[in-house]
């Protein structure tokens, strides 16, 4: 069977925001603490307490924005009590996430200049900080907000010098609450739309020729509805959350131990991301036609059963090449509805759910869904052009998916590339792309594929699982015939 993505090299559509790239870290399980921070003080190299090997890794994606400090945990968090003097910040317990006691070393001012750090000269990363409503105050959020952005004299701004920090730091996007229907304070919608419209109201920055992006916290179709009638006017973007469980939040299923059915099962729940994103943007046009509000898909990715032998708090899981094919049709998917889709952050950044990256003590291992962010990271700000992809259905009863999945763009850099993956768990598949409105002399890329469905890498073995040259493309006429591996991901450039 052949495939076919025809591909309009005149016709674009939206500007793919780079955000949807974005990552989030929680002070949850060893995504923090003994992840990105090891401290001043540690053998492992490090940059003010910041594992250099991570924070190198990190910046190899051009990371555009990170979310911080959680999560369930951010609806906890009083941000007074990670400022001033390592010593006398006060511990506290992480109730959602293992009962672990919390010393508070990374707070405000680490965690911006983690920022800091995973910025390079032409890209910035931006922060992303979730405010407290479950549990905080309104004054509590907006003094937060002065302390870090305020340049001139204020109450915040002498607090904020008086720990060592002079200058502001710049701060654009802000989260009012997380998951506010949950963990994030049990609430009703109408409650809560109550509370946003308040705490909305009061968050206000100092971020000169920078306007604040407000984000709501949103959640399925009936919450929404209410939400966007009471304060789409307070609002810059609406955030939601899609998790791609294969079983029940019981028995969610191992990372690494699977078979087809599993495979299909969880890619199905995986492509589904797009239903829900077609849906929610359905009912966003209706009170804001001219797409002024974002969606901001700030948590989206795998959850497996924890890994044998960790602490069932921590959600400490492998990777694999499935998580590496959940991470390409995701993105896909954000690619074509990024007309709305302002922001998506993969949750977690390290040690946690999807992450780009394990630890053991010193050792560092890269994830499949580490390398797809990396093969795929020119797309961010790139123009989504016109596609159209004739392919099969893939899998068995419910668990039926196209087993191709392809998006077109043209970058920054005015190069053409193809996102594409195959997703079936033993055949290749032949692709034919038909280039139109404009020629093509030249093409190349690269492949990741692992072995086996279930390749991943350990601290044993860490390049098990990695990209390579690709010479599956050939040039064709006016296309390219395209041989694409089994349970593969592949990023082809077209000039
Ligand atoms: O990412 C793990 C948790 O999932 C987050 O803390 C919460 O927001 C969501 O339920």
């Amino acid at each position: 069977m052949s495939h076919q993505f025809i591909v309009q090299l005149d016709v674009s559509s939206h500007v793919i925001s780079r955000h949807v790239y974005g990552h989030f870290a929680e002070h949850l399980g060893r995504c923090i603490y003994d992840g990105l921070w090891v401290g001043h003080d540690s053998p492992i190299p490090n940059v003010r307490g910041f594992r250099k090997d991570l924070v190198h890794a990190l910046r190899e994606l051009d990371i555009p924005n990170l979310r911080w400090p959680g999560g369930c945990f951010a609806d906890t968090y009083h941000w007074r009590d990670g400022i001033g003097p390592k010593a006398s910040r006060p511990s506290m317990i992480n109730v959602h996430w293992g009962g672990t006691t919390e010393d508070n070393s990374v707070g405000t001012h680490e965690f911006l200049d983690l920022c800091e750090q995973l910025s390079t000269p032409d890209r910035v990363c931006e922060p992303y900080v979730a405010g407290n409503v479950g549990s905080g105050t309104v004054r509590e959020m907006a003094e937060w907000l002065e302390y870090i952005t305020m340049p001139g004299e204020s109450p915040m701004s002498r607090l904020r010098q008086s720990n060592g920090r002079e200058k502001p730091w710049r701060l654009k996007y802000w989260g009012v609450g997380n998951e506010n229907w949950g963990c994030g304070g049990n609430m009703r919608v109408e409650y809560y739309c109550d509370l946003y419209r308040q705490y909305a109201g009061y968050c206000r920055h100092f971020t000169p020729n920078e306007k604040l992006y407000k984000v709501a916290c949103g959640y399925w179709e009936d919450w929404n509805q209410v939400l966007l009638q009471h304060c789409h006017p307070h609002m810059d973007g609406m955030s939601v959350h899609y998790y791609t469980v294969p079983g029940t939040w019981q028995k969610k299923g191992s990372a690494t131990q699977f078979g087809v059915a599993d495979h299909q099962l969880t890619l199905k729940k995986a492509a589904d991301i797009e239903g829900f994103i077609v849906r929610t943007k359905g009912q966003m046009d209706r009170f804001d036609p001219k797409k002024r509000i974002g969606l901001i898909m700030d948590e989206w990715g795998t959850w497996f059963d924890v890994e044998p032998g960790t602490n069932p708090g921590f959600l400490y899981q492998q990777n694999t090449i499935r998580d590496a094919l959940v991470a390409a049709l995701s993105l896909n998917v954000f690619h074509r509805h990024a007309d709305r889709l302002h922001m998506a952050n993969i949750a977690q950044t390290i040690n946690v759910l999807q992450a780009m990256a394990l630890t053991e003590g010193a050792k560092m291992l890269l994830t499949p869904t580490y390398h797809v962010f990396e093969m795929m990271k020119k797309n961010q700000d790139a123009t989504l052009l016109d596609g159209h992809l004739k392919t099969v259905e893939y899998g068995e009863g419910e668990n039926r998916l196209e087993q191709i999945s392809a998006t077109a763009t043209r970058g920054t850099d005015g190069v053409v590339r193809l996102n594409l993956a195959n997703m079936h768990h033993a055949d290749e598949a032949e692709l034919h792309v038909d280039i139109r409105g404009g020629s093509v002399k030249e093409v190349r890329g690269r492949v990741l594929a692992g072995a086996s469905l279930d390749a991943h890498n350990t601290f044993t073995a860490s390049d098990v699982v990695k990209p390579e040259a690709f010479s599956g493309a050939t040039v064709i006429g006016s296309g390219l015939k395209v041989k694409l591996p089994a349970h593969s991901v592949v990023v082809l450039e077209v000039r």
